[in-house]
């Protein structure tokens, strides 16, 4: 495939075959993964693979249930990692500087770069793939699953398996409303309405088409789907509970104050 082909393709797959995904290819999704760029070519990540069906299952426990990670043969999470850096530092005899917020964010940078590169090779072998958020939301539990040391963070995780669904494009919002001509093109309440209206449709009726999201929008109080956004999938509370969470978990490597 094309690569242009293979970006304008893309969706996100949730239904996989067991089959297994051969070595050369594996190796080959990797190496497109480690050939991104990266902040001073200091690759400021690790890749943690997991293929074991005791340790996958323990995975999707941790991601929420995600059928998904069962489903498909391979896990690779993306971790930021000055670990392996700060260690060669200290080797060298030359003093680390990185366990702060903003290597943090230069790490998690590199590590999702890192990981599109490795979705997209995937898909143009003709595997599917899907991001698992759910690696913020269980971050402690995957850090000490995976055995992670210091100066590291589970970042990503991307499932990766031979589809066995053939699910439509996902729609985007209008380009024009994401890119901007060499100053922010700042919306005023009618163009903001007019950007998520087509979104507002299918993104509803997308929700009611799923029997158990239907039963709970009817049931609640909520009324469209900018409140299916804020008041059932991503809620205040929640966000808060898991940004404290992390917070704790960066606080430990330096990676955040203690008092920030
Ligand atoms: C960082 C990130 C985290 C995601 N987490 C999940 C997830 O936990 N579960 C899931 O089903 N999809 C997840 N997705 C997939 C998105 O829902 C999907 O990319 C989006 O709906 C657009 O659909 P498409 O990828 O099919 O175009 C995630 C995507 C990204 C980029």
């Amino acid at each position: 495939m094309e690569t242009f082909d293979a970006l304008s393709r893309h969706r996100s797959i949730r239904k996989y075959k067991p089959d297994a995904i051969p070595q050369e290819h594996v190796d080959k999704i990797l190496h497109a993964a480690v050939r991104a760029s990266s902040s001073g070519n200091m690759q400021t990540y690790s890749i943690i693979v997991t293929r074991d069906e005791k340790r996958k299952a323990k995975l999707w426990e941790m991601h929420y249930k995600q059928d998904m990670i069962l489903q498909a043969p391979m896990l690779l999470t993306f971790v930021v990692d000055w670990n392996r850096m700060n260690h060669w530092c200290r080797v060298s005899d030359a003093e680390p500087g990185f366990d702060n917020f903003l290597s943090y964010l230069v790490g998690f940078a590199d590590a999702i770069i890192a990981a599109q590169n490795a979705a997209l090779a995937a898909e143009d072998m003709g595997y599917g793939i899907c991001y698992m958020g759910t690696t913020l939301g269980a971050a402690p539990r995957i850090a000490e699953f995976l055995d992670l040391p210091p100066s590291t963070f589970p970042a990503t995780t991307l499932v990766v398996g031979v589809p066995d669904e053939d699910p439509d494009l996902r729609a985007r919002l209008p380009i024009e409303s994401i890119v901007h001509d060499e100053t922010y093109q700042h919306f005023d309440d009618k163009r903001v309405a007019a950007t998520y209206q087509a979104r507002e449709t299918e993104g509803w009726n997308r929700y009611m088409s799923y029997p158990d999201m239907a039963k709970v929008i009817t049931e609640s109080d909520v009324r469209n789907l900018a409140e299916i956004y804020t008041k059932l999938k991503y809620t205040k509370s929640d966000n808060e509970e898991v940004s404290e969470e992390l917070r704790q978990l960066m606080v430990e490597p330096g990676f955040f104050p203690a008092d920030g």
